[in-house]
């Protein structure tokens, strides 16, 4: 496959499907400037910015390249620390660097100065943003990047100084027509070393009759931690993200239909725009690196019980659209899916195709709480997803507290029940068994992340936190932010 590094294309040969970008980057490249940190996209060392044409012109992602398949950047641009300066001058974000002492041991500041290198690239729109925003926009730049030694206030420094000099992804990107890596429909496949990356569903079909034991990857922010912590190997990994139509978000009056690889960075931009509950959850979920890679059929289809979607889309009593390597499609629901602890009810050859949920549930009244750690870039703890329907009813479903993600659906019933609010007050003795069936519906469990008496404790806080703040909602009083940390 070939694909542009640092203005140059590159012919890569055959490669082992589960080779990683940075592996390629750094062993073969011998761009050693890209540092491996932890192998597992938590520490942001590795990050590198991959360019794609859009309509307007280039736009620049950053990814986690220690998991980034290598054949998922077939025909694209990336760009290293080595490619930032051009013609002798530093990046405006290097130079900003220098001049605020933004780096001392220095193993960190190659991810730090992509990440708002890509952010500068977007330097032109946020002429106009306040500093508020520019502080919000630079904070999530660098969401995904870790420093150790050097602290944080001169780094987000450097970020506002860049943010002051003109954006220059012209310059460290290939000019188009130069090897026209963005006019390039090659997949890795065609380097015959079981990476796959079919551009339509036929496709996709067709490789899955192909290749039965394929396993499907989408941003493989879970899958490639398989290759980078547990050494497995993959004979072949069908890449969903060259699909046009799986990557498709689309609203009409009735539904919302989500493609299965649409990224959360996406998302934001078209669900979370419309719905500030989701845009706080996105927000907190993962980095800015594991959100322009991971996906939403993806945190499905891992059936990981502490997954953030899943919960909200269980409260939206949402739909799978499911085909199969016959083209044939089914639907289920979401709360019909997860068979078991990471078990769910698809067959060989099937792959999820789209999410889909009523338009009017969309819009209803909702509380989105993640519990975790650290504010950014941590797996929750616990995760609750509360929807106050148009007929009273509430519809509850948490992560973190069970084999898998799950509607709370006795404790509904028990809350349905009652008239568990009066105009602007709650009904606490309601609350209180409402809390204790959430005890006998749950079983949670202890692990690094909290014990499983902290858990449980923890989804009747939520809970209460979130009856209050929707019943303060509805008399327009106002409520606390829905989302929020707990150390
Ligand atoms: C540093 C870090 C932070 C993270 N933080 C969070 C977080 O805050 N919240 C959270 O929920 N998750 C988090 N994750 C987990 C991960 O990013 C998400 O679960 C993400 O949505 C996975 O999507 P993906 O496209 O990367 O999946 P992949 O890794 O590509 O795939 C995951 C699994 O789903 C399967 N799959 C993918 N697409 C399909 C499909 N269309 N049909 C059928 N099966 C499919 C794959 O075969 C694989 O088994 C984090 C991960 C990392 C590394
Ligand atoms: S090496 Fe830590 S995120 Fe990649
Ligand atoms: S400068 Fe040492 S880890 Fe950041």
């Amino acid at each position: 496959m070939r694909l542009v590094v640092n203005k140059v294309s590159v012919e890569t040969g055959p490669q082992a499907p589960e080779m990683t970008l940075l592996r390629f980057l750094r062993e073969q490249r011998r761009l050693t400037g890209t540092k491996e940190g932890c192998a597992s996209g938590d520490c942001g060392a590795c990050t590198v910015m991959v360019v794609e044409q859009g309509p307007d012109g280039p736009i620049s992602r950053t990814v986690n390249s220690c998991i980034c398949p290598l054949g998922s950047v077939a025909g694209q641009e990336v760009v290293t620390v080595e490619g930032l300066a051009s013609d002798g001058e530093l990046h405006p974000v290097q130079e900003a660097m220098v001049n605020c002492h933004g780096s001392q041991c220095g193993f960190c500041t190659p991810g730090f100065v992509m990440s708002l290198a890509s952010l500068h690239s977007e330097q032109a729109a946020l002429l106009e943003a306040d500093d508020g925003e520019r502080r919000h926009r630079i904070l999530d730049a660098i969401s995904g990047n870790l420093c150790r030694c050097t602290g944080y206030r001169p780094i987000v420094e450097a970020g506002f100084q860049a943010l002051k000099k003109p954006a220059q992804l012209a310059n460290i990107v290939q000019e188009q027509g130069e090897g026209a890596p963005f006019a390039s429909n090659e997949t890795a496949s065609e380097a015959g070393n079981g990476y796959y990356r079919p551009a339509t569903e036929e496709a996709l079909q067709q490789c899955l009759r192909d290749q039965p034991t394929a396993r499907l990857i989408a941003g493989g922010t879970d899958l490639m931690l398989e290759a980078t912590q547990l050494y497995r190997t993959f004979d072949v990994l069908i890449d969903l993200n060259a699909i046009g139509s799986l990557k498709q978000v689309s609203v009409t009056s009735e539904h919302i239909a989500v493609g299965a690889a649409v990224t959360y960075t996406e998302l934001e931009r078209t669900l979370g725009a419309r719905c500030s509950e989701l845009m706080q959850m996105l927000n907190r979920l993962g980095s800015r690196q594991i959100r322009n890679r991971g996906t939403v059929g993806g945190n499905i289809g891992n059936a990981s019980p502490i997954a953030d979607m899943p919960p909200y889309l269980l409260v939206l009593e949402a739909e799978l659209i499911i085909r199969n390597s016959r083209g044939k499609e089914r639907r289920e629901r979401l709360i019909d899916f997860y068979r078991g602890y990471k078990q769910t009810t698809l067959g060989a050859g099937e792959y999820l195709a789209e999410v889909v949920f009523d338009r009017a549930a969309f819009e209803e009244p909702l509380k989105l709480i993640k519990l975790s750690k650290r504010y950014e870039d941590d797996i929750s703890a616990v995760m609750g997803a509360f929807r106050w329907r148009a007929d009273g009813s509430l519809a509850i479903a948490y992560g973190g507290m069970a084999a898998t993600p799950k509607r709370a659906l006795e404790t509904e019933a028990l809350l349905n029940r009652s008239i568990w609010q009066r105009e602007g007050e709650l009904d606490q003795v309601v609350l209180d068994l409402a809390c204790e069936q959430l005890a006998r519906e749950f079983t949670p469990m202890t692990d690094v992340r909290a014990s499983a008496d902290y858990r449980m404790a923890m989804a009747g806080t939520l809970l209460r936190k979130a009856c209050r703040a929707l019943v303060a909602e509805r008399v327009g009083k106002a409520t606390e932010p829905g989302v929020f940390s707990h150390a």
